[in-house]
């Protein structure tokens, strides 16, 4: 954020004195020394020896400082992402008691920055004072050279008097030529960075023209897929399993297993190192972003709320939608009776990333916000964690119906949620290790059932439970 308003203040700053000072300021200076030479070429060297002086001071300036300025541009920018990192998690500080040691690792920061900042400054004075002690040693100098001249017939005193006026309408120009070049080096650093974000591209490339993706069925096939994290060490590996058109195919498996990045991958996140991933026979990879994320509605633990209304939060789904609709959606998402509950309904305000909303509420509208969306596709990763299981259970029916009809994948830490599944893909350390129905896996004894062990759960009791809770 800082660099792109910061590049766009400088890059303005840079435009308007440019067109509105320098051409002219370029153009004195371009017809001032034709015209000195035409007049007295011999003060004319004067003058050009001046200007000469003039430029090397300042060029040695800008080498000085340059690499000082964009040394203090980095800072700059860490200490902005230092702070916007601090604001957004104020209450972690406050409640681990961090919030001393924080300040104080900022003022250090500040400190450096000012370290790094007085150098510049310092040599930003020196070429200020001796531009301002030049016109000064220019009219000293004509002067002098004029007078020399003069008494060999060699200037006439109409001349020095001339010259006089040149050496000042140049020193002048030549000052607001000056800082301006000042402020162009000053901002040097801070454009290139202002570039360098303009110019980033996506790490996902899309080809060019590619055709958009066509979900006829929503058949999902994930072949031989692997991707590894750039410079880390997460990863999946191998993946192959199909969901055929309208199952729901639960991913579950420890912490950490790839579940999350399976489904990055399906969505384009991030491209496979090997393997393809087809939907309705046509590879993600050949088909428009746009339309693949068109085909997919998700669902994350993390609601991604914005500050703006209730409404308008679900309508991120659809912006077109009628109002019926949203208030449908929230209705099915079993978020509607809290909303009408609230000061203002619909048109309350969320709040900073939803922060005027409990965890579930906010999860249950990122629900409605799928459901709003109506795509062919469904993710949801951890969509009901932050859900109590009674919520959960009746929850359950609208996504049971949110799934009718869709290809869905689930993520779920529990496995009630699970239960209904047509296949169940567990991974573990980026692998598939098991693949099944929740009956077939749990009567095989592997990986799975003890995963349903540990979570207390075994099939009839998680029958039980669910519908007990649900009622
Ligand atoms: N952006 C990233 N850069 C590097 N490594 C990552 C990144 N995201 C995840 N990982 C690593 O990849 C592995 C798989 O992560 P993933 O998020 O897919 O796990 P998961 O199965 O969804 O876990 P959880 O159940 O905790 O959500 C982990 O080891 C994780 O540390
Ligand atoms: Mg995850």
């Amino acid at each position: 954020m800082r660099i792109m308003i910061a590049g766009c203040d400088n890059l303005f700053g840079l435009w308007l004195p440019l067109l509105r000072e320098q051409t002219v300021n370029a153009v004195i200076l371009i017809t001032l020394v034709p015209v000195a030479l035409m007049t007295n070429w011999r003060l004319s060297l004067v003058l050009i020896a001046l200007l000469g002086g003039y430029s090397a001071i300042n060029i040695i300036v800008m080498r000085r400082t340059s690499v000082g300025q964009e040394n203090v541009e980095n800072r700059f920018t860490d200490i902005s992402g230092q702070l916007g990192d601090l604001f957004g998690n104020v209450t972690v500080l406050q409640s681990f008691l961090a919030v001393p040691d924080e300040l104080r690792s900022v003022r250090t920061s500040l400190h450096e920055l000012l370290r790094a900042q007085y150098p510049v400054l310092n040599w930003w004075a020196v070429s200020a004072v001796l531009t301002r002690g030049a016109s000064s040693i220019a009219i000293v100098a004509i002067f002098g050279v004029g007078t020399v001249l003069a008494r060999q017939q060699l200037a006439t005193i109409g001349d020095v008097v001339t010259f006089v006026g040149f050496a000042t309408l140049m020193i002048s120009r030549l000052e607001q030529l000056t800082s301006f070049i000042i402020g162009v080096s000053q901002r040097l650093p801070s454009l290139e960075q202002f570039y360098e974000v303009l110019d980033a591209g996506s790490h996902i490339e899309e080809q060019p023209n590619a055709p958009a993706l066509r979900v006829e069925r929503g058949h999902v096939t994930f072949d031989n897929v692997s991707f590894r994290y750039p410079g880390g060490s997460g990863q999946v590996c191998n993946l192959s399993f199909e969901a055929k058109p309208g199952q729901t195919i639960a991913i579950v498996g420890p912490t950490g297993s790839g579940k999350s990045t399976a489904l990055g991958l399906l969505q384009r996140a991030f491209d496979p190192d090997k393997g393809r991933i087809l939907v309705d026979g046509q590879d993600i990879k050949g088909v428009s972003l746009a339309s693949l994320r068109a085909s997919t509605g998700v669902v994350f633990q993390e609601a991604g709320l914005f500050n703006r209304t209730i409404a308008e939060n679900i309508a991120i789904g659809n912006p077109d939608a009628a109002m019926v609709a949203i208030e449908n959606a929230a209705k099915l998402a079993g978020c509607h009776e809290f909303i009408i509950r609230k000061e203002g309904g619909y048109a309350a305000n969320v709040g900073e990333r939803g922060q005027g909303l409990s965890g579930g509420e906010r999860q249950r509208i990122a629900i409605a916000r799928a459901l709003l969306k109506d795509a062919p596709i469904l993710l949801l990763d951890e969509a009901t964690s932050a859900l109590d299981v009674a919520t959960e259970a009746r929850l359950q029916e609208s996504l049971d119906r949110l799934r009718q009809g869709r290809t869905t994948f689930i993520i779920a830490h529990r496995l009630s949620t699970i239960r209904s599944a047509d296949r169940i893909v567990v991974l573990d350390q980026g692998r598939m290790v098991e693949t099944g129905g929740f009956d077939e896996l749990i009567a095989r004894g592997g990986t799975f059932a003890m995963l349903a062990r540990d979570a207390g759960l075994t099939a009839a009791a998680n029958d039980l439970d669910v519908k007990a809770l649900a009622a």
